[in-house]
């Protein structure tokens, strides 16, 4: 040795170990020309327990929303309430639609070229959660998922933080909706029949046509006519051919209970029924949004859409987004599982509803 006693060494080398340790966790996710007044934490527990503020201004941050299918309004009103949380806090939104596994990894890294810390995404694919997860940590930044949870390898749902729709509950308030009907209408069971527009990949969507279906089968529906009809996209035009080729094989049925995971599956339905002679006195739908049906509760006659189940689209909005905010700026970690309710609306009271929740002007 130099000379120093051993113990002095040990004590030279910890406390050179501290001061480097202090001096990458005040660097980190640091913007160039700014400086950290918060002192760093030493020990993995609290560093663990308390939340670490990033001492970003909110000018600096940079918050991403991807969205799967950009045309449908439910996800346009997703990033309006998103937008409306950029324009309080006073930080950056960049909206990218994502339809695919390639476009999300090259919006990952073009918000990454904008300097953004973190995202809000629905996946159009939840086994891309690995992928998303690994891109996403590959640039330091922070990933929230909305709609549609991720799905790992080994086949169970990820540890990301996850807003979405209590979907058995809802899917169980479409059946009871779609059985209440049934029954004000005096229709027998005897020639009538159920179409269910699935999308069973998707758990949040099997969720709901599950628990629709379970509700009808407990009220005393016959199971094995309820006829499930497996759509290969989830928009008017994949329900109409689902439900089309349904139809073609069930001619027997003279009334016809519809329901689905969203408002275009059943959209697509009425309109396959529609176009086979079944109007509104011969058939029940009840869809799951809400501002999907605006337009069809708005026509001057009423369609076989008779209700639907108002989704809190301010919440997947606004409040997925403002989690991230907090996140970035407050280092405040967003509750893991975060389920939303929904509210039946019909012809009747839909612009009430609507009015009162900021859906409608
Ligand atoms: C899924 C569906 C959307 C919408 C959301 C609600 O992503 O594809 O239509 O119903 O769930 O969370």
């Amino acid at each position: 040795m130099n000379g120093w006693p051993e113990r002095r060494v040990r004590r030279a080398a910890l406390l050179l170990g501290a001061a480097l340790a202090a001096a990458v966790l005040g660097c980190q996710r640091q913007q160039p020309g700014t400086t950290t007044t918060t002192p760093p934490k030493t020990t993995t527990a609290t560093a663990k327990t308390l939340p670490k503020a990033s001492g970003l201004e909110p000018s600096q941050i940079t918050i991403g929303f991807l969205v799967k299918m950009p045309e449908e309004p439910w996800f346009q009103n997703e990033w309006k309430f998103a937008q409306q949380c950029a324009d309080k806090y006073g930080f950056k939104l960049v909206k990218i639609g994502t339809p695919d596994g390639a476009k999300v990894l090259e919006a990952i890294d073009t918000l990454a070229a904008q300097g953004a810390q973190g995202f809000v995404i629905c996946t159009p694919d939840v086994k891309l959660g690995p992928s998303i997860v690994a891109r996403a940590q590959s640039h330091d930044m922070k990933v929230f998922s909305v709609d549609d949870q991720f799905v790992g390898a080994d086949g169970k749902f990820m540890d990301v933080p996850y807003m979405g729709i209590a979907a058995r509950a809802i899917g169980e308030k479409v059946g009871q909706t779609v059985w209440d009907e049934f029954h004000n209408r005096g229709w027998r069971v005897e020639g009538t029949a159920a179409c269910a527009v699935t999308w069973d990949q998707l758990n949040t969507s099997k969720e709901r046509t599950d628990g629709a279906t379970a509700i009808l089968v407990k009220d005393g529906f016959p199971a094995d006519r309820i006829y499930r009809a497996p759509e290969k996209s989830t928009d008017i035009p994949g329900a109409l051919d689902a439900a089309n080729a349904l139809l073609t094989q069930h001619p027997e049925a003279k009334r016809w209970l519809v329901f689905s995971m969203n408002d275009e599956g059943v959209l697509g339905a009425v309109r396959a029924l529609e176009g086979r002679g079944f109007g509104p006195d011969k058939v029940i739908a009840v869809g799951i949004g809400g501002t999907s049906a605006v337009p069809e509760f708005q026509k001057a006659e009423p369609t076989g859409l008779y209700a639907t189940c108002l989704l809190a689209s301010h919440r997947h909005g606004y409040e997925t987004t403002e989690y991230m905010y907090r996140w970035i700026k407050d280092g405040a970690e967003p509750p893991k599982d975060t389920r939303t309710e929904g509210t039946i609306i019909t012809r009747d009271n839909y612009q009430r509803i609507m009015k009162e929740q900021g859906l409608l002007d």
